[in-house]
This record gives structure tokens, C-alpha cells and sequence, in this order.
């Protein structure tokens, strides 16, 4: 497997991630399974999150994982953290209580990386500061970032944190591209070219903070996925054509299409499928042509103006 630095820090991690949000769908063997094929790939970067399963599928992980100290450092684990139902809260009481959960969870004692999950309308960024500083020294946490967050979101919090932001995980997909295509259209009338994250590709690219997008496979807000979906027919017919041109899987060419840009992203899977895991880490080994990621990119009908 292909790795790359998270940001601007000396963690080397694998290209992909493996998310973890549908990982309590499995049963204990079935996600053993899993995670074994997980490690044969190289994709030992795992996601999580303090509320995916409320809680269920961090220890759904742990059980699968059989993490002895010795083999803790196998992995590379990173969870999130600062949604609560019905509110966000990036209070330091909070996000110190969320991340003792997702530790015990785990059953480890640190987490190489943690993410905010969606920004909090109240955050206190002093507060978010002190919490950090707290989980650095104790050395429950290495590394932090952000997820769904734009770029003056992010200045705000880096004006009072100590640590640099590493990462910030947004919904990117060939069908959810709008921040590669508001780019492209910039100073047209087309639809395209309204900016609703405050360019946080080109901000994420200027600060060498690693873009992990996530849900590479849905269309809308998971509405479903948009391979073999007869909605989109022209980006099927560009996918299987791009495939067997590499001689791979329409699925291995999505996420080829997303390590195809230049900002060294790392896309988060989401698939619990041995078989499209494995079609999914072929992706590292296969470069686009600059030709065959605009046809892609075409056909899912974004415009070149
Ligand atoms: N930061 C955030 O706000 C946020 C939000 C959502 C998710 N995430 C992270 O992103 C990860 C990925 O999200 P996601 O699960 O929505 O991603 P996804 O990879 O776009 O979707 C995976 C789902 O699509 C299904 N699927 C059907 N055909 C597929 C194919 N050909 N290839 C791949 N999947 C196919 C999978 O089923 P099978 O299992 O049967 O393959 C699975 O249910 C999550 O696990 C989580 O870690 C983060």
C-alpha cells in the first residue's frame, strides 16, 4: 500500500482509509474477517467516530481487532468527536469525555488522530485549545484535526490551538465534487461556481492538511450509490470504460479518480465488503490519465466552461 504523510506531521499513513460507520453490521467474525483483510491490504488506518453506533462500532472494532499492546502500533486509529444528539458541543468537558469514551471503546490508550466532526455554532476555540493541550499531554491523543469545517472556520481554531491541523474529513465524490468544480468554474455564471465551502480545497493544499473525503461511493447526502445506478448513466458508461483501459474494477477507478488529484487526498471507505475493499486499495496502484480523470469528471456532468 502507498503511503503519504497526514498533513504537515511525520505520521506516514496508508492513501485510503477504512471507515468504520457501518462496521456494527457485521457480526464479530464477519468483521474479524474483515479487519484481517483490512491489514493484508496495507490499510491499517482506521476510522471512527464516538457516535457511529453510538459507540457500538468502536467496540465492534476492538473485538475484531485484537489489540494487544504489542500490536497496537500496527494500526493507526482515528475517531472523532463533538456530536451529541441533537446539539454540537466542542466544550472541553465535552471533547474530554468523548475521547476517554472512544478509548475505552477501543480499548487502547491513545489515539493517533482526532477529529471535531461538525462544527460546534458555540465553539469556544480557547477552550478547544485547552482540551487539546490536556489530550497531548497526557498522550492521549497525537495528532488533531477537523471534519465538514471551511477555511475561516479552521483559522479561528488554529488562532488559539497549539497543535497544526492535520486533517479535515468533507464529503467529496465524483458525484459531490462541488469544491473541485467551483475551482474550475470560478468567474462564470454557471451554477458550478458558487463557493459554498470558502475553497477549502485550495486552503486545505496552501496549509498541507490532508482532505479525507468521505462517502466516495454516495450521491447526494447517502442517498445511494451511484455505481451501476441508472441515474447516471454516462459516468457508468465512463467508469467501465476507464476500468478496462486499466484493466480493473469500475470501483477501483472511483477512488483512483479522487487519488488523482493533486492534494494528496485520502479517501475514507466505507464499504464492509472484502471483495470492494480490496478493489478499493487497487486504486494506489493505478494513476489516471489528466484525459481519463476529466472524462470522469465530465461525464458525472460537471461542465468545462
Ligand atoms: N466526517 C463525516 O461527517 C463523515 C460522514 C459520513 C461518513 N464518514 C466516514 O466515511 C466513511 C465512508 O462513508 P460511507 O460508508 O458513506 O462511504 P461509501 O464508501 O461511499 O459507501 C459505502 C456503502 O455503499 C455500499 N456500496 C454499494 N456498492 C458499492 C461499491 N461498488 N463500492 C463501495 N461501496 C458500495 C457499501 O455496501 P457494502 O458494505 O456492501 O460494500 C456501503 O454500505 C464512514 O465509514 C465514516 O468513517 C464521515
Amino acid at each position: 500500500m502507498r503511503t503519504m504523510a497526514l498533513g504537515n506531521s511525520d505520521l506516514m499513513v496508508p492513501v485510503v482509509a477504512v471507515g468504520c460507520m457501518r462496521l456494527r453490521h457485521l457480526d464479530k467474525p464477519a468483521a474479524e474477517r474483515f479487519v484481517a483483510e483490512a491489514l493484508d491490504q496495507g490499510a491499517n488506518f482506521f476510522d471512527h467516530a464516538d457516535i457511529y453506533g453510538a459507540g457500538a462500532c468502536e467496540e465492534r472494532f476492538a473485538e475484531a481487532a485484537h489489540l494487544s499492546p504489542s500490536r497496537r502500533d500496527t494500526v493507526i486509529l482515528q475517531s472523532k468527536c463533538g456530536i451529541r444528539p441533537g446539539a454540537y458541543d466542542f466544550s472541553r468537558e465535552h471533547i474530554l469525555e468523548a475521547v476517554d469514551g472512544s478509548l475505552k471503546r477501543l480499548g487502547t490508550d491513545y489515539l493517533d488522530v482526532l477529529l471535531l466532526h461538525r462544527p460546534d455554532a458555540l465553539v469556544e476555540p480557547e477552550e478547544v485549545a485547552e482540551a487539546f493541550d490536556h489530550l497531548a499531554a497526557r498522550g492521549k491523543v497525537r495528532h488533531f484535526g477537523v471534519s465538514n469545517m471551511k477555511p475561516m472556520q479552521m483559522e479561528l481554531l488554529a488562532q488559539s490551538v497549539h497543535q497544526p491541523l492535520v486533517a479535515n474529513q468533507l464529503q467529496l465524490s465524483i458525484t459531490n465534487a462541488a469544491m473541485i468544480a467551483q475551482g474550475v468554474n470560478v468567474n462564470t455564471l454557471n451554477a458550478e461556481a458558487s463557493d459554498r465551502d470558502g475553497s477549502v480545497l485550495d486552503y486545505c493544499r496552501l496549509h498541507h492538511i490532508t482532505i479525507q473525503p468521505w462517502s466516495p461511493f454516495q450521491y447526494g447526502f447517502f442517498e445511494g450509490v451511484f455505481l451501476d445506478n441508472p441515474k447516471f448513466p454516462a459516468l457508468n458508461e465512463a467508469l467501465v470504460r476507464v476500468a478496462a483501459d486499466h484493466g480493473v474494477s469500475p470501483t477501483t477507478i472511483v477512488i483512483a479518480w479522487l487519488l488523482r488529484h493533486p492534494a494528496h487526498m485520502q479517501p475514507v471507505l466505507g464499504t464492509m465488503n472484502r471483495e470492494r475493499l480490496r478493489q478499493c486499495c487497487q486504486a494506489a496502484e493505478v494513476t489516471l490519465t489528466r484525459e481519463e480523470w476529466y472524462t470522469v469528471y465530465r461525464a458525472a456532468g460537471y461542465p468545462l466552461p
